[in-house]
């Protein structure tokens, strides 16, 4: 008899240390302690018994019924703490485990900390304005005529009359200028939009840095110079620039910067079309009416500005051939920046 009981409470005992669950737990409560369990059934047997065999018998089944209950209580403890601190039920320590997901910046992102880094180094700092705009601060303070063809609607996304969604970075140069009286030295980086047939190099919402550099006697010098050191320091010391004279209503004069193309180093291939150049930004002395639009006086500072598109910025450092890329979110491509 006490051999019998002696193994029921090691049985439950090993049962017990299996359990994980509070479902598992009742299962087990109802096994040995329900009102049709072993204890109960052990309980039932007293009838059969002999008088002398009774006492001894119903005192151990009692301590057997109060260890089971105690060990119960322990048990409900443990798997309590247990989900507490989150551990999966069914947790196995000895398999092999998950490799952790690792985040990372956006191939974007960390080309624009690295454009915004260098300008940082030549004294520039970081400015950003609103991505729905006033037609004023985007076209009209920017000395855009009112017929100008960006103003269209198949150019630009119009949300009202006078309230658009800007179309390049131009327009925090009034914003901040209006703010900030001389001397003005730059960077904004910021999101733009274009009503854009989109294809393998034209997205309609990309990403845009400008830069503002105003003071007195500020000079075309001063802009190559910076451009300059700027496309040594991202694209390698052996980029050069070149200047071709352009056109924007917000400089004067206006040109577009080419570097020597990163595939054959200047001497011509399938990438810059065989001219061994490549353009990557437009740039200019900040036009006269700018500064009147802003409240400088345009007879006492001069100063140049430069606006960029980091995704072609990014495509040329990165070969990557598809504007489409960088909105799709596919993890195939983006962790491999
Ligand atoms: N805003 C111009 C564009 O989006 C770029 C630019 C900025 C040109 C500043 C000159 C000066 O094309």
């Amino acid at each position: 008899m006490q051999q019998e009981l002696q193994q029921l409470w090691e049985d439950a005992e090993q049962e017990l240390a299996q359990v994980a669950e509070p479902k598992a737990l009742e299962i087990f409560r109802i096994k040995y302690l329900g009102k049709k369990g072993a204890v109960a059934g052990l309980f039932a047997r007293m009838g059969g018994l002999s008088a002398e065999e009774r006492p001894a018998f119903g005192q151990a089944v009692n301590d057997l019924r109060a260890r089971l209950e105690e060990a119960l209580a322990l048990r409900k403890q443990a798997v309590a703490e247990q989900s507490e601190s989150a551990l999966p039920t069914g947790y196995d320590p000895s398999l092999p485990g998950y490799k952790p997901w690792f985040g990372r910046r956006h191939v974007l992102s960390s080309v624009l900390q690295e454009i915004v880094e260098i300008f940082r180094g030549m004294g520039f700092s970081v400015a950003e304005g609103p991505e729905v705009e006033l037609d004023y601060f985007n076209f009209q303070a920017l000395n855009f005529p009112d017929d100008h063809p960006s103003r269209d609607l198949q150019d630009t996304f119009y949300i009202e009359k006078d309230v658009l969604l800007r179309t390049h970075t131009s327009p925090v140069q009034i914003r901040y200028m209006e703010k900030h009286p001389p001397p003005v030295r730059i960077v904004v980086p910021g999101r733009v939009y274009r009503n854009e047939a989109i294809d393998a190099s034209h997205a309609a919402e990309f990403h845009q840095v400008e830069g503002l550099y105003v003071d007195e006697g500020v000079t075309m010098g001063d802009l190559t110079v910076t451009l300059r050191h700027f496309a040594k320091e991202f694209f390698g010391s052996g980029t050069e620039l070149r200047f071709r004279p352009h056109f924007f209503p917000f400089t004067e004069p206006s040109a577009e910067a080419d570097m020597t193309c990163f595939a054959c180093a200047g001497s011509g291939c399938r990438i810059c079309g065989n001219t061994g150049w490549i353009e990557i930004m437009g740039a200019g002395m900040v036009h006269p009416n700018v500064f009147k639009s802003a409240g400088y006086d345009p007879e006492k500072v001069t100063g140049f500005a430069f606006g960029m598109g980091i995704e072609r910025i990014a495509m040329l450092r990165h070969g990557i051939k598809d504007i489409r890329l960088f909105l799709e979110n596919d993890l195939r491509f983006l962790s491999q920046f």
